[in-house]
């Protein structure tokens, strides 16, 4: 059985306090077992990465970043490596989260290299795929989705995404309140899973867009959803809690 993973992505949002204050949230949630059936993730903004390694330490939950240079070091001012994430007890990274790709001109190229990177330093990456609402209207949905992994098997083969994550994020479904409905999520996952051949068996692949509490249910009932990636209602400890306890 494929493992259960949820884990929160928290944007550019928070400050110190507010940080410490979520994740003690967390902390105590988690220490009291309130999750059982899913590992739970975190992916800070970078300047907090090193409160929250400490803050987490000796406890279940994971940590992660939200984006990370394709280089290792060097001349590239502002950017940050995958070694100082792993330097700093990071376990995921999030690559080619769309808001990367749209706003910040990230190409399914440089996602790729971003991936190797960040195998390469001992890091799980996160792989973030979805398609915009004119390309599902357009009826393109699974085919966008099979070019942006498509560019990541060519540098690594199907194999190597094994010790990945795929992350499915509908465009339209990212911080709008509209969620793909199960079935429509559903249909992603398997076709995500099929493109994979055998690797596609063991790969976990998450459901991210709108998740809530209340859906999340529905959603990690499917066959192929292993898991949500969360954005808005991860920076609500009990929320998010309960989006854990959510995972069967
Ligand atoms: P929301 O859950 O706020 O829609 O964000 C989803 C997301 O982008 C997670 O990476």
């Amino acid at each position: 059985m494929r493992r259960q993973l949820v884990i929160g992505n928290w944007k550019m949002n928070g400050s110190s306090a507010s940080s410490s204050n979520l994740l003690s949230e967390l902390l105590v949630g988690l220490n009291a077992g309130r999750v059982d059936a899913a590992e739970m993730a975190v992916c800070v903004p970078y300047v907090y990465l090193s409160a929250a390694a400490d803050a987490i330490k000796g406890s279940s939950l994971k940590l992660g970043a939200q984006n990370v240079s394709q280089f290792d070091s060097g001349a590239y001012t502002g950017e940050v490596s995958p070694s100082m994430l792993a330097d700093l007890g990071c376990h995921y990274v999030l690559v080619g989260h769309s808001e990367r790709r749209s706003l910040f001109g990230e190409s399914s190229q440089i996602v790729a290299e971003k991936f190797v990177a960040a195998q390469a330093s001992g890091l799980t990456p996160v792989l973030c795929v979805g398609e915009t609402l004119e390309e599902r209207e357009a009826g393109s949905t699974l085919a966008v989705v099979e070019s942006q992994i498509a560019a990541v098997i060519e540098s690594v083969g199907p194999e190597g995404l094994l010790n990945s994550v795929i992350a499915y994020e509908p465009v339209w479904a990212i911080g709008t309140g509209l969620t793909a409905t199960p079935e429509q999520a559903q249909e992603v996952h398997q076709y995500i899973r099929r493109c994979l051949g055998e690797a596609g068996e063991k790969i976990c692949i998450l459901y991210g867009g709108s998740v809530k509490a209340s859906s999340a249910g529905e959603l990690f009932a499917q066959a192929d959803i292993d898991g949500g990636l969360v954005g808005g209602a991860s920076l609500q400890g009990e929320e998010f809690l309960a989006i854990g306890q959510a995972a069967k």
